[in-house]
């Protein structure tokens, strides 16, 4: 069953995009060379709080931090570490924030310093593949059209779009239904209509196999060591269209 939100729950939603994007994108300007992710971890849990929000993925399932820090061919759920970036490292930053009894999540990727022309493509057609699927957020549509314009840009690029993990619902609850797959056959599902507010998050990587997840029990990364790239927006649909929330203004 999909929730239907408010325009008072909307309202609320599109303040927690604002603050977050507000976050993230402070958190991607202390993005160097040289820095621990642990670092940006801290960084971006005081923004959150000192904002009146709380971090919406620490102690979820028991995760341990308020930011996903993948780096290279880690896909999602890397663990904060006193691990340090170096030159040429992709990094994915997934951030969730709770407030106002309501969720709301986005991702990026960021190159450190320069990096090589394979890694480059993976991040502009990840980038790319996410405002596909935006796109076709509008009324009347089914909702795998969402997930087949995603899948097949990335398909086009010679990229391969993960598959263990999809985007979701998002409100009252992190994940809320409807799944949503980066992948899939166009016309199928619900029709979308106003009240409808999605995560989508396209991860996408250079190899084709399945993903496998670490000892520590939540790092994700690539089967064959390729480099993988996410991002991520939290999208409302109103009576006036789509509305992305996790967009930070001026
Ligand atoms: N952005 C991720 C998602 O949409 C959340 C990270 S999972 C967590 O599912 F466990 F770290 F919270
Ligand atoms: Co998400």
């Amino acid at each position: 069953m999909i929730s239907l939100k408010t325009p008072s729950e909307i309202a609320i939603m599109r303040e927690n995009g604002r603050i977050l994007a507000l976050t993230l994108r402070a958190i991607c300007e202390e993005v160097t060379l040289g820095k621990s992710t642990a670092s940006l971890d801290h960084l971006a849990e005081a923004l959150i709080r000192k904002a009146g929000a709380k971090p919406a993925f620490k102690g979820y399932q028991g995760y341990p931090a308020t930011i996903c820090a993948s780096i290279n061919d880690e896909v999602v759920h890397g663990i904060p570490s006193e691990r340090l970036l170096k030159a040429g490292d992709i990094l994915s930053i997934d951030i969730g924030l709770f407030r106002e009894g309501l969720y709301m999540d986005m991702a990026t990727t960021v190159p450190i310093g320069d990096i090589d022309e394979a890694a480059d493509h993976l991040l502009r057609v990840t980038e790319e593949s996410l405002w596909q699927g935006i796109k076709r957020v509008t009324i009347g549509n089914r909702l795998s059209d969402i997930s087949h314009a995603i899948g097949s840009y990335v398909k086009s690029k010679g990229l391969h779009v993960v598959r263990e993990y999809v985007g979701h619902g998002i409100g009252r609850k992190l994940h809320e239904d409807p799944q949503i797959p980066n992948y899939g056959l166009p016309g199928q599902g619900p029709r979308l209509q106003p009240g409808m507010v999605f995560a989508i998050e396209p991860m996408v990587k250079t190899d084709p196999e399945p993903t496998r997840v670490l000892d520590d029990n939540w790092t994700v990364v690539t089967a064959t060591g390729g480099l993988a790239a996410h991002f991520e927006h939290t999208v409302a649909l109103t009576e006036r269209g789509i509305d992305i929330l996790t967009i930070g203004g001026e």
